[in-house]
């Protein structure tokens, strides 16, 4: 069990950057201080100036896991993900089958238990006919009930009115929406078909799965929301128009419907595809430089609350299918935090607001207690973060069962040099290192 004393440390937490040590006793957060003493008991580690941040907490990853264990695992993603500072994570309905049962839920909270090495929380799965046994999920052990209000990966659309009215209005736990007009996109890709046949340039995609159809749906999902005082989450914003959904002036405590950008919505744009084509591909789709622009300003005055990965990967031979083929999703859980860190770089948000958006934020979303500070008494997920050492994404450094990225040949400054779970120290300067499983989280219900 952990005793351990980090030394010289710049800690980034709730919006100040101290320099200090941080105390890890046990799964804890023992104390945080300036030059702490040490009962005799404690190893120490001394830091040199690196930076301490609390985990990410990343709300959207699709692990895969049960039946496309081709694409990816729990025990491969969530390595990957401590790989990359993530130390919890919330997993996706769509997996095969989907996770339309408690029974079904619950799986995958097993496979979890014996292989994720961070924390986790699965996602309740919606469908046109599973409402009485959505309204018996437990919100003290599940994180959310998910909807797909536009299909994507899995083909789990809810597009029934009467159902959401009913999801929406008796629902007493957070639901996560993604938000696509199915009618809308169909329009557009029966359009670019006629024209293009299967070979549609990927550039179309942000096009076809365009502005209209995002809109109309995220406006529906929020309409629906205020109607019944739902507990609205809408997941991967990537317009400028539907920012004017969210409201910047209230405290994130206190907002009933929350708004989520990803990280590759962050970093890419449409100018990116004629290079990346499938890779890149993903719903919704990456858009303008506008959208791009939009997004930044709409995080940075709070009407965006929380980024995440949305880490949706493929098979690199699933992903040279033609555009009627090529499935949408991309790798990111292993490279999120040092792509913002390119960000912070070039001034476009401070070390202090990624942390609030990356670990705060998420964890008050969700109110998930105990995680994502680095407080006294907090579950002790540390990331330690080297932030001057430049380095390249090689496939070699690649822990996703899919082996490859969108990233790969680009040079980052920063990185991940060690990530502690629970106080166990699971990633240390590019080695995993194995030892008991995450923790299932466990969150305060809305009532
Ligand atoms: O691009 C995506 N891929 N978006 C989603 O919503 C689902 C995901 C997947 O599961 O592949």
């Amino acid at each position: 069990m952990a005793d351990l004393i980090l030394r010289n440390a710049r800690m980034i937490n709730r919006g100040m950057i101290t320099e200090g040590d941080l105390h890890i006793q046990k799964d804890r957060i023992h104390r945080v201080g300036p030059s702490l003493p040490n009962p005799g008991t404690a190893d120490e580690l001394d830091l040199d100036g690196k930076l301490v941040m609390p985990g990410i907490i990343d709300d959207q990853v699709h692990f895969r896991e049960p039946g496309l264990t081709h694409k990816a695992q729990i025990y491969s993603e969530s390595r990957a993900a401590v790989a990359g500072g993530v130390t919890s994570f919330m997993e996706m309905p769509n997996t095969k089958p989907a996770a339309l049962t408690r029974e079904l839920l619950e799986d995958k909270y097993k496979i979890a238990s014996r292989d994720s090495l961070a924390n986790y929380s699965f996602f309740m799965g919606t469908s046109n006919d599973n409402l009485e046994e959505v309204l018996r999920t437990d919100p003290v052990n599940v994180c959310g009930v998910k909807i797909f209000m536009g299909s994507s990966t899995g083909n789990m659309l809810v597009d029934d009115r009467r159902t959401l009215e009913n999801l929406f209005s008796r629902c007493q736990m957070l639901i996560a929406t993604h938000c696509e007009d199915e009618h809308t996109i169909n329009a557009n890709l029966a359009r670019y078909q006629e024209r293009y046949g299967e070979d549609i340039p990927f550039t179309a995609h942000a096009e076809i799965r365009d502005h209209e159809a995002c809109y109309l749906s995220s406006s529906m999902a929020a309409e629906l929301a205020r109607k019944h005082g739902t507990r609205l989450h809408i997941l991967h914003l990537t317009t400028a128009r539907e920012l004017e959904l969210f409201d910047a002036n209230i405290p994130l405590s206190q907002k009933k419907i929350t708004s989520e950008v990803c990280v590759h919505h962050l970093h890419f744009t449409d100018q990116d595809y004629p290079r990346l084509g499938s890779l890149i591909k993903c719903n919704p789709a990456i858009k303008s430089p506008a959208d791009n622009r939009a997004l930044w300003e709409g995080l940075l005055s709070n009407k965006l609350d929380i980024i995440a990965t949305d880490h949706a990967p493929h098979t690199w031979e699933e992903k040279q299918g033609n555009y009627m083929h090529a499935p949408s999703g991309l790798p990111l859980v292993q490279h999120t935090l040092v792509m913002m860190l390119q960000h912070v770089k070039q001034g476009q948000i401070s070390l202090e607001r990624m942390v609030e958006k990356m670990c705060h934020a998420p964890a008050e979303c969700f109110r998930l207690p105990e995680r994502g500070y680095l407080d006294e008494g907090c579950f002790a997920d540390v990331v330690v973060v080297d932030p001057d050492t430049s380095w390249t994404v090689t496939k070699e450094g690649l822990l996703y069962k899919c082996q490859w990225s969108p990233l790969e040949g680009m040079t980052m400054k920063g990185q991940v040099h060690q990530t502690y779970v629970n106080g166990q120290l699971v990633y240390d300067q590019g080695k995993i290192l194995e030892g008991r499983p995450g923790m299932r989280l466990v969150f305060n219900p809305l009532h």
